[in-house]
């Protein structure tokens, strides 16, 4: 099935909810709506296996935008892969039940994301195993002490200060992954998190999509991968993290920046550029696929270096402005 089908069974079941809560002046539109959903869910296996948790998320979250539920704006520009979706507050992420770590997390964020305006504090949040999680496939903070790895954050804490519920959901330990804490989770990463709020001073509203990535390496004339595992559960340590961040202009265009770091000791002098990989290597290697609703024409920039418009490649003058 497609993005596009799920993203409506999304926003349908989104309303759904609404039919008993704020949306309560749209009766008839609402009827329709779950009328949609309900031959969707019949037709569609993903919209069936989604439907409950959808539910029950748009139950629970607290949301401040009566407009559009957070949910429909983090995955407007499509779903990297769908394997075990997690709906949180303010992040959604796809878990990797065999390596006890997500695949991808997506969010959104804009200048109110990050100012603290309302005193959200870090400070007593707490990591916590995801319950949501059947059990033999969830990470512990038992699995992480000791291990010599820190608990990494894939979306930051500090991305998600306009709630206490979207700061503490990102201490849930799906949204956490081995990282090496000197020199990695502590200094480059971190810097790498800090660069991507940054962008907020250029551009008004951001995408991030943090993930794991076991990257294969020449060993023996064969291409192998190789990663430890810790704890109990065996979480996997993954060898890289990525990060891919669309920038949204003000003229509605698209800028596009793709990192992918190894997780270890990194040396402050490196500049960040130097981890700067084109999207497509890092989609070949995770099986994900970032933002595929937006077309390659439509981006003004990946990674700095401008694109090339398919029309100005086929000499189509048609549409090109006067001279
Ligand atoms: C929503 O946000 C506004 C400020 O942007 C705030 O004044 C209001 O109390 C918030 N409402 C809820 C229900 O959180
Ligand atoms: C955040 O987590 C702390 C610690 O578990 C808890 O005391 C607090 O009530 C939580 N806040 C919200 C809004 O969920
Ligand atoms: C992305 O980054 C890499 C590394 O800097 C660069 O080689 C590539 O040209 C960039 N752009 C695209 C479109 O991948």
């Amino acid at each position: 099935m497609s993005s596009e089908n799920l993203v409506h069974a999304v926003a349908g079941a989104a309303l759904v909810a609404g039919c008993s809560s704020f949306i309560l002046g749209q009766r008839a539109q609402n009827a329709e709506i779950c009328k949609n959903l309900e031959n969707l869910i019949q037709t569609d296996a993903y919209a069936f296996y989604l439907k409950e948790k959808l539910y029950e998320v748009f139950k629970t979250c607290p949301s401040n935008d009566s407009s559009e539920p957070r949910v429909i704006k983090i995955l407007k520009y499509g779903f990297p892969g769908l394997d075990n979706i997690r709906v949180f507050s303010d992040h959604i992420l796809s878990y990797d039940r065999r390596n006890r770590v997500a695949h991808w997390v997506l969010e959104h964020i804009t200048d109110p994301c990050i100012s603290n305006q309302f005193g959200v504090n870090r400070k007593i949040a707490v990591f916590r195993s995801d319950i949501a999680i059947p059990t033999m496939f969830r990470s512990t903070n038992q699995d992480y002490y000791r291990s010599g790895f820190d608990r990494g954050h894939l979306a930051a804490a500090a991305n998600h200060k306009l709630n206490q519920q979207h700061m503490n959901d990102t201490f849930v330990l799906s949204n956490i992954a081995p990282q090496v804490g000197v020199g990695f989770n502590r200094d480059s990463w971190n810097d790498l998190e800090m660069y991507t709020r940054n962008l907020l001073n250029s551009y008004p509203e951001i995408y991030i999509c943090t993930g794991s990535m076991n990257e294969p390496k020449v060993k023996n004339s064969n291409l192998c991968v190789e990663y430890d595992c810790i704890g109990s559960s065996v979480v996997a340590v993954p060898t890289h993290f990525f990060k891919i961040i669309l920038c949204l202009t003000k003229d509605g265009k698209f800028v596009l920046e793709s990192y992918a770091m190894p997780n270890e000791y990194i040396s402050n002098d490196i500049d960040l550029k130097t981890f700067r990989r084109p999207p497509e290597a890092i989609e070949k290697i995770t099986g994900l696929q970032f933002f595929d609703k937006i077309k390659r024409n439509q981006y003004v920039s990946i990674n700095g270096s401008q694109v090339r418009n398919d029309d100005d490649d086929d000499g189509n003058q048609e549409e090109a402005p006067d001279p």
